[in-house]
C-alpha cells in the first residue's frame, strides 16, 4: 500500500535533513550547506554535503544522492516502510496504520483542504474588491497593514452577502461542508451559518502550508461577541498540534536559530511587517509541550513573548510549566515580558525592529529562572509556605525529559533555595572563628607537585603542623579530632598523632608506629613548610592557617558528599535525598 503524500510531506517538513543526518554523521556548517565525511565511503576529507533548503544530501565521492528517506534506507539498510516508521517517530508523529478507510480518509482530506482553499480565496477577493468591505478595509488600514501584508497572510473579510454554504453545495456534498467546521447549525432557522461572517479572517496552515482552519477577528469592538474565534477542532485540525505561521517560519530556520512564540495572529503579522519573520502564535489555547517540541525540531532558541498584562503573565506561567519538559542542552526556552499594555504587535510597530530585538536581548529570562522567580515571589516567611515552594519547584523540574538538564535545573533550584536561609547555621562557634580566605600562597605549591592531588597536599600541611607543633593538638583537640582525612595513609598517621596526644605521652615522632616514608613525604610535600617559620611563633596566625586548612578539608568532604547525593538524586528523585542535598548546599554556602 502507498503512504499518502501529505503524510510523507509532513515528515519531511518536520525533519531537517541535517538533523537526520547528523545523528550518524558529524556535520560542519559551511555556508548554506553542511559537510562531513561520507557515510558511504571511508574517507579522510569530507565530500558529503547536506542542503536543508533543497532537502537533500549529496556525496561527491560516491554520487549517492537523496532525501531523508533515502538516507535512512541506505545507511540503516531499511525498507522504505521501515524508514517511514523510523522517521515519523523521530518527527513526533503517529505511525501510519493502513486500514481500508485510508483511501477514504485521503479523499476527505483533499476535500477538506479544497473547501478551505476556496473559502480563503473567495473572501480575500471580497476584502479587496467588494465595495461593501470598506469598513473592514479601513480597519485593516488603521492597524497599519498594507496590501502586501494582506496578500502575504492571505487575509480576507467575510461579507454577509453570499450564502457561502449554498455556494459550496454546488461542488461539495453536505457532510463534507459540515466537516470543515466553517458553519454551525442555527437550530431555529434550521440553517447552516458561516461562523466567520463580519470578521477579518486569518488562514491557519499546517506545517506543509495547507490551510486547515481559520481565525476570525470581529471588526467592531463589542461585548456580545468574542473578539476572536477559530475553526472548531476537526478531523484535520487539532489546536495543540499546530502553530500559526509555522509553515513560513520553519523555512527561515536555515538562517536563524531562534523563534518568537507570541499570543496572537496580529502579533505574528506585526513582527513580520517589521522584518521579524521568525514568529509563530499558539492559536488562543494553552501552549502544549507538543507545540514546543515541534518548534525544537527547527530552532535552538524559543522566546515566548506574551502580552504585558495579567492574563499574558498567567498564560506565560502555564506555558512555562507545560514546556519546561522539553528543554535540552542545545534547546533553550526563555520568556520575554513586554512593558505593561504592550503586546509584540504594538511594541514593534511603535519602536521598530531594532528596539524590539534589543529589548528582547536584554530582558528575556530563561524558563527555569522565570518559574523560580514566580514561585519565589509567592513564598511567605513561614516553614510550610517554604516547604510548598520547594516541593513545587522540585516537581516541576522533575518533569524535564533530558536527564542532564533536569539535574542542572534541580541544582539551580537547590542553590537558590539554600541561599534563602543560610542564617540557621550561624550558631556554630567554630565557623564564626574562621573568616580568612583560602591561602593563595599555599595554593602556589599545589602546582609544583602535580602528581599529588590538592587534597593530599592539604592533608600533608595539616599533618606537618601537628607534628611540628604537638602542643597545638592538645590545646585545640576540639578543633582537630573531628577532621576527616581522605588519603588512607594520611589517616593512619593522623590517628597515631591523636592517640599519642590523648595518652599524654611526650611527643616523639620516632615512637610513632608509622612508616618512615610517609613522614618523609609529609615533610617534603607539605606546602605549608614554606611559610612555616614566619608563622611558627605567631599563635594567632597559626590558628588561622590551620582553621583554613580544616575548612578546606571539610569543604572537600562536603563536595564529595554532594556529588554522591546528586548522583543519587538524579536517579531516585526522592524527597529524602533532596532534603539532604539542600542541607549540604546550605553548609557549603556558609563556608
Ligand atoms: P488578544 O486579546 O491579546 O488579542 O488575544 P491580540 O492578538 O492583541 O489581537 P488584537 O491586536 O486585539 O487584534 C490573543 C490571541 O488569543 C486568541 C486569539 O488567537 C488571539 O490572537 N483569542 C483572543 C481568542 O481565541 N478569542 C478571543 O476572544 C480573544
Ligand atoms: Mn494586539
Amino acid at each position: 500500500m502507498k503512504y499518502p503524500k501529505d503524510y510523507l510531506d509532513e515528515i519531511k517538513a518536520r525533519l531537517k535533513v541535517s538533523n537526520v543526518v547528523s545523528r550518524t554523521v558529524r556535520l560542519k556548517k559551511r555556508g548554506k550547506e553542511f559537510v562531513g565525511l561520507s557515510p558511504f565511503k571511508n574517507e579522510r576529507t569530507p565530500s558529503f554535503t547536506v542542503n536543508d533548503e533543497k532537502e537533500f544530501y549529496h556525496c561527491f565521492a560516491t554520487g549517492e544522492h537523496g532525501n531523508i528517506f533515502d538516507f535512512i534506507m541506505k545507511t540503516q539498510n531499511l525498507k522504505f516502510g521501515e524508514a517511514v516508521k523510523f522517521l515519523s517517530s523521530l518527527a513526533g508523529m503517529k505511525p501510519y496504520t493502513f486500514t481500508k478507510h485510508d483511501q477514504e480518509r485521503e479523499k476527505d482530506w483533499n476535500t477538506y483542504k479544497e473547501i478551505y482553499k476556496i473559502f480563503v480565496e473567495y473572501f480575500q477577493n471580497e476584502l479587496l474588491l467588494n465595495n461593501n468591505s470598506s469598513v473592514a478595509k479601513s480597519y485593516i488600514k488603521n492597524r497599519g497593514l498594507k496590501l502586501e501584508d494582506v496578500k502575504n497572510f492571505q487575509l480576507g473579510f467575510v461579507t454577509n452577502e453570499l450564502d457561502f454554504y449554498d455556494y459550496l453545495l454546488k461542488t461539495f456534498n453536505k457532510q463534507d461542508i459540515i466537516n470543515s467546521g466553517i458553519f454551525y447549525l442555527d437550530e431555529k432557522k434550521q440553517k447552516y451559518i458561516n461562523r466567520f461572517r463580519e470578521r477579518i479572517i486569518f488562514p491557519i496552515k499546517n506545517i506543509s502550508g495547507d490551510i486547515i482552519a481559520i481565525g476570525g477577528r470581529a471588526i467592531k469592538e463589542n461585548n456580545f461577541i468574542a473578539k476572536y474565534i477559530n475553526s472548531p477542532e476537526t478531523k484535520f485540525f487539532k489546536k495543540g498540534s499546530n502553530l500559526y505561521n509555522l509553515d513560513k517560519s520553519r523555512i527561515l530556520s536555515n538562517k536563524v536559530d531562534y523563534v518568537y512564540l507570541v499570543e496572537g495572529y496580529m502579533d505574528v503579522i506585526g513582527l513580520s511587517r517589521n522584518k521579524i519573520q521568525n514568529a509563530v502564535a499558539n492559536l488562543g489555547t494553552a501552549l502544549t509541550s507538543r507545540q514546543i517540541s515541534m518548534l525544537c525540531q527547527f530552532f535552538d532558541k524559543i522566546i515566548i513573548c506574551f502580552d504585558g498584562d495579567d492574563s499574558g503573565y498567567k498564560a506565560a506561567l502555564r506555558a512555562a510549566e507545560n514546556s519546561i519538559i522539553e528543554i535540552k542542552p542545545e534547546k533553550k526556552i526563555s520568556f520575554l515580558f513586554l512593558p505593561d499594555k504592550h503586546d509584540p504587535d504594538t511594541y514593534v510597530n511603535k519602536f521598530g525592529k531594532d528596539k524590539f530585538l534589543e529589548f528582547s536581548n536584554q530582558n528575556a529570562i530563561e524558563i527555569h529562572k522565570f518559574i523560580f522567580n514566580h514561585y519565589f515571589n509567592e513564598v511567605d516567611d513561614n516553614p510550610s509556605s517554604k516547604a510548598i515552594f520547594e516541593k513545587k519547584l522540585k516537581s516541576i523540574a522533575s518533569t524535564i525529559k533530558d536527564e542532564f538538564i533536569k539535574k542542572y535545573v534541580l541544582d539551580y533550584y537547590l542553590e537558590e533555595i539554600s541561599k534563602l536561609s543560610p542564617n540557621i547555621y550561624r550558631g556554630n562557634q567554630f565557623k564564626q572563628k574562621i573568616n580568612a580566605r583560602s591561602l593563595k600562597s599555599t595554593q602556589k605549591y599545589y602546582n609544583e607537585t602535580k602528581s599529588l592531588t590538592s587534597i593530599e597536599i592539604k592533608e600533608f600541611s595539616f599533618l606537618y603542623i601537628l607534628i611540628k607543633k604537638p602542643e597545638f593538638i592538645r590545646e585545640n583537640i576540639h578543633l582537630i579530632e573531628n577532621v576527616k582525612l581522605f588519603t588512607n595513609e594520611n589517616k593512619i598517621l593522623f590517628e597515631a598523632l591523636i592517640e599519642q596526644s590523648n595518652r599524654f605521652q611526650e611527643f616523639d615522632i620516632n615512637k610513632l608506629n608509622i612508616d618512615k616514608n610517609l613522614i618523609d613525604r609529609v615533610f617534603k610535600y607539605a606546602s605549608i613548610k614554606n611559610i612555616w617559620d614566619k608563622s611558627l611563633n605567631n599563635d594567632e596566625k597559626l590558628e588561622n592557617i590551620i582553621s583554613e586548612i580544616i575548612r578546606d578539608l571539610k569543604n572537600y568532604e562536603l563536595e564529595i558528599r554532594i556529588q554522591d547525593l546528586e548522583e543519587k538524586f538524579s536517579k531516585d528523585l526522592s524527597e529524602d535525598t533532596f532534603n539532604q542535598l539542600k542541607e549540604l548546599k546550605k553548609l557549603q554556602n556558609l563556608n
